[in-house]
């Protein structure tokens, strides 16, 4: 039978969607396939952003035809935003045609949704307040070759004031290290080149005690287990960001000379409202000590514009730190009210307008940033690991260690390889060139 699943959002939620079709195959559905093709239909949700919802809102709505016309289809919407305080309610009533409702909370228990959904022809809607089961046992079907991604903590404890995550992903559990690092023994001996460990909060791994070892502990130990490979780790909080982080990055070889630090705001007034509990000072101080380390290493980060009261200058303050701290590149954002958040119940919510003109400025500041760092490489060889190959420009792709995409011709198929690009020219964070 054939399966189809359609991923809002972030790696999270694509590793998740490996861990749906990994429950899928268990329940017969072998082979995926285009939506009209498919018995089963499944959306992972997003619930970080308005657009992210509207987005999810919009496909599963195309689907009402499809549906008609094939009775036996299946149609299941999973991950946060169905968690979301009465999404599954909206989204029946929206939806009828929807067969099955499953949160964050109860992946484990996909299967047998599905199984009661074939006895009978109701609905079936099953949601749980609380994280039940941690769903390490589930065997993923992966799909990101050379690269795996591995939880390594669920949830956060945060509650940054703008986001909805504490409350669709729970609070935060650490995996045991010696479950993890099992799992990336048998990656590695599957021939995965690069390790991706996965956290809303990495460097907070074992504040409950159940991981039996810190961060820079795991993280030493998931590159040391000899071989040629790559790890990377995503995402660092600013507030609990270490010395000894900084260490193990420059001690190991294979650990990636790239940090994702989320910043979300250059402005000291901005985050203490967003409950980020760290300054921009501080904030900057970290990247330079991480740069003591490793000179230039590059810092990629999240920021948000328009949260509620920014004014000019405070955006301004982001503005300014994108330059200060040089970073790689970004993920922007405009602020989104989230229901339930202390944020959405704030005074003084941006205009659209306001924030748009913001957002724009702010992507030109992070491109400039983006186009000077990429010009560097010109001339210069990199490591590039090679992922896959590109069918619309001919050419194979693959990223080098701070996360710039190499683009180039191979005569042989080398995926999964790490080859040495000489880079010719670069465009935004791509750079093309030819293997020598
Ligand atoms: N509005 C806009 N961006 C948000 N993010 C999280 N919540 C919101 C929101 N309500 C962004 C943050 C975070 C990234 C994953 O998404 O920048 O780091
Ligand atoms: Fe959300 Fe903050 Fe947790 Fe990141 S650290 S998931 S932004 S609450």
């Amino acid at each position: 039978m054939n399966y189809s699943i359609i991923t809002y959002g972030c790696q999270m939620n694509v590793h998740e969607s490996e861990k749906i079709a990994g429950i899928l195959k268990e329940k017969g559905y072998e082979r995926e396939s285009p939506l009209e093709e498919a018995d089963i239909i499944v959306f992972n949700t997003c619930c970080i952003r308005e657009n992210a919802e509207n987005h999810a809102f919009g496909n599963i709505g195309a689907l009402k035809k499809l549906k008609r016309e094939k009775k036996n289809l299946i149609i299941a919407v999973g991950g946060c935003m169905a968690q979301e305080e009465g999404k599954a309610e909206l989204l029946r009533k929206k939806f009828p045609f929807i067969d099955i409702v499953f949160g964050t909370h109860n992946l484990c228990e996909f299967g047998e949704l599905i199984e009661r959904k074939r006895a009978r022809r109701k609905a079936v809607v099953s949601l749980l307040p609380e994280r039940g089961e941690t769903e390490d046992h589930i065997e993923p079907v992966r799909r990101s070759y050379p690269n795996a991604w591995v939880n390594i903590t669920y949830g956060c404890n945060n509650f940054c004031s703008y986001c909805i995550v504490p409350y669709v992903r729970g609070r935060e559990r650490s995996r045991r290290a010696e479950d993890i690092l099992r799992e990336v023994r048998t990656l590695l001996e599957e021939g995965y080149k690069e390790i991706t460990l996965l956290g809303q909060n990495v460097n907070s791994y074992n504040s409950d005690g159940q991981g039996g070892m810190s961060f820079p502990e795991l993280l030493d130990a998931v590159a040391g287990m000899g071989g040629k490979y790559r790890v990377r780790f995503m995402t660092s909080h600013p507030k609990d960001f270490s010395e000894e982080l900084a260490r193990v990055m420059k001690a190991r070889e294979n650990v990636c000379n790239l940090l994702h630090l989320p910043a979300q705001s250059g402005n000291d007034r901005i985050l203490s409202l967003m409950n980020r509990r760290y300054t921009r000072e501080k904030y900057l101080a970290e990247i330079a000590m991480l740069r003591g380390y490793i000179p230039d290493c590059p810092v990629t980060t999240d920021l948000i514009v328009g949260f509620p009261t920014e004014t000019e200058e405070e955006f301004e303050d982001t503005l300014s730190l994108v330059r200060e701290a040089k970073f790689a590149s970004a993920f922007t954002f405009v602020y989104s009210p989230r229901t339930g958040t202390k944020a959405a119940a704030m005074e003084g919510q941006i205009s659209e307008d306001v924030s748009k003109e913001r957002i724009m400025r702010l992507v030109e500041q992070v491109n400039e940033n983006t186009r000077a760092l990429s010009a560097t490489f010109v001339g210069k060889t990199t490591e590039i690991l090679c992922e896959d190959f590109d069918e619309k420009k001919g050419l194979y792709l693959g990223r080098n260690e701070g996360g710039r995409m190499g683009y180039f011709e191979s005569e042989r198929n080398v995926i999964g390889e790490f080859v040495n690009l000489k880079v010719e020219r670069a465009n935004g964070i791509s750079l093309y060139g030819k293997l020598v």
